[in-house]
């Protein structure tokens, strides 16, 4: 029986987020540049965009380019920014083709104008697409959306048009980026790191969390399939005991 076949749709996670770690690594395992990694990471997104959209994952959120990742080299954010908007641009027909919506969460007004209105033009491309939404994060920190919400939430109470007893744990997740986008039941991170490092701190409240070794350029199907597997095995008990799950 192959992993693919092992895994149990009726317990397959509705939301997965990924931290794509271990390009630059990769590239230096290789003798290349850190370019040369995050091009190859590009090969791992296709393959896992594809084998989640195959397997019936409604959500798959990609951590991209972190706020913090502007403090780069220059060349690095520069020629990332220029894979994302080449990327977007080749992948907008396949997304069309396999039924997927595209969307952007993060300080998107803060990217490149091309890279803003590449993935603006393919956002509206795909708004009709159904089958999975696949969710880039891009100069996107968890404690950045956060600060964000907080605003808003202070304006509308400043304005009179909510009041501060409404607060409660809908109104935070409706002003953040992923409004109406379930929470992610299962994230992943690559590389060996065990860190969330500023990525849906709110949202990951209760998600189960899966480290690999694979470096991200070497991650594949099969890596989706068996940190899915590895899902399917726990016992989420969201604050309950085990007894009271029966
Ligand atoms: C982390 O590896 C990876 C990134 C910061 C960028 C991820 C980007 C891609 C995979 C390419 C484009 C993506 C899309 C969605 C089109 P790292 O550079 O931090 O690796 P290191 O920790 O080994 O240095």
């Amino acid at each position: 029986m192959s992993l693919k076949e092992k895994i149990i749709p009726s317990k397959l996670p509705e939301h997965i987020a990924v931290i794509m770690d271990g390009n630059g690594r990769w590239a230096k395992q290789h003798g290349e540049d850190r370019i040369f990694g995050h091009e190859n990471g590009v090969k791992s997104v296709r393959d896992t965009v594809e084998a989640a959209a195959e397997i019936g994952i409604k959500y798959l959120t990609l951590y991209a380019f972190s706020t913090e990742n502007w403090n780069r080299p220059q060349e690095e954010v520069v020629a990332l920014m220029q894979l994302l908007v080449y990327t977007i641009n080749a992948e907008t027909a396949t997304l069309n083709k396999n039924g997927i919506r595209l969307q952007a969460i993060g300080d998107l007004k803060s990217l490149p104008s091309d890279c803003y209105n590449e993935l603006q033009e393919a956002i509206a491309n795909t708004k009709d697409n159904s089958r999975m939404t696949l969710v880039l994060a891009l100069s996107y920190s968890a404690r950045w959306e956060i600060i964000n919400a907080v605003k808003e939430i202070a304006q509308k109470i400043e304005n009179k048009t909510l009041s501060a007893a409404d607060i409660n744990e809908d109104a935070i997740s409706s002003h953040l980026c992923t409004a109406g986008i379930p929470d992610p039941e299962l994230m992943i991170r690559t590389s060996g790191e065990h860190r969330i490092s500023n990525f849906l701190l709110w949202q990951l409240a209760y998600s189960e969390l899966y480290f690999t070794d694979k470096l991200w350029p070497d991650f594949r199907k099969e890596d989706l399939y068996e940190a899915i597997l590895d899902y399917q095995n726990r016992e989420r008990r969201f604050g309950k005991t085990s007894e009271q799950l029966v």
